[in-house]
């Protein structure tokens, strides 16, 4: 089966308090989701790269994108929440894919994967029945708070671990899922997957790929990025 990769990038980044959507805004000189972009278009195996676009995205073509021509495609179909974008961008490319292609959806906001990891995924959910992604065991402890902010327990941390991106499930399964969540919205497809009963395999990865969210994220991303050795 073939590999393809969608970058959701619909998302207005309302928690980075910026004008500019936070996809575009400046790390080290290109716009953040270049680094996701040129990640994913590097990797031999993924056929095709599709980035999902809010319908009133003014900035995608203010950039040159021709360096990645072969594979990367805007889809100008986001919708109002990431499951409604990655939803709209999979149904827009139903004639080229098959039920069984692997899709690894990634966020725009992710610019630190490195290739390890990301050929680790490949290499460990290609040979998966359900799909998976990657992530992280939590390493600080966890406490559970009342409206006060004052704590109520301690909870164990054991066997917890924070979902990132890329996540890679079959074309057909995802579709599938995302179909089926009604008024849900989980913040990851994982979730999506779940629902259905089945149980995605977590691969390992470390904190290096964090997820730009607040404004402090983007020059811990701008660190991150200048000491990845690939
Ligand atoms: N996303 C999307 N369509 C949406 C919402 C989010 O494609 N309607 C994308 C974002 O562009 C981002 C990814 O999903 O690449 C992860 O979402 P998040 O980090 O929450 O980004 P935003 O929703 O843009 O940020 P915020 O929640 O702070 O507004
Ligand atoms: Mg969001």
């Amino acid at each position: 089966s073939n590999y393809i990769a969608l970058i959701p990038a619909a998302g207005f980044g309302s928690r980075m308090g910026n004008e500019v959507p936070k996809q575009y805004l400046s790390l080290l000189g290109k716009p953040m989701i270049y680094y996701a972009i040129k990640r994913l278009c590097s990797a031999h195996v993924i056929k095709q790269v599709y980035v999902v676009l809010s319908p009133e995205d003014t900035m995608w073509n203010e950039y040159d994108w021709s360096a990645f021509k072969s594979k990367l495609n805007p889809l100008f179909c986001g919708g109002d929440t990431r499951a409604e974008s990655v939803l709209n961008g999979l149904q827009k490319i139903q004639e080229t894919v098959q039920a069984d292609d692997w899709v690894l959806v990634h966020d725009a906001a992710r610019p630190c994967l490195t290739n390890e990891h990301l050929a680790n995924l490949i290499r460990v959910i290609g040979e998966d029945e359900t799909g998976g992604l990657l992530a992280v065991p939590v390493a600080d402890t966890l406490k559970r708070a009342d409206a006060q902010g004052r704590v109520k327990q301690t909870e164990p941390r054991e066997g917890l671990w924070q979902a990132q991106t890329p996540q890679m499930f079959r074309y057909g399964l995802l579709v599938k899922a995302l179909q089926a969540l009604g008024t849900d919205t989980p913040t990851d497809e994982a979730r999506a997957v779940e629902h259905l009963g089945f149980h995605p395999k977590l691969v390992a990865c470390d904190s290096r790929n964090l997820k730009v969210t607040y404004p402090q994220d983007l020059q811990l991303a701008a660190l991150i990025l200048e000491n990845l050795v690939d």
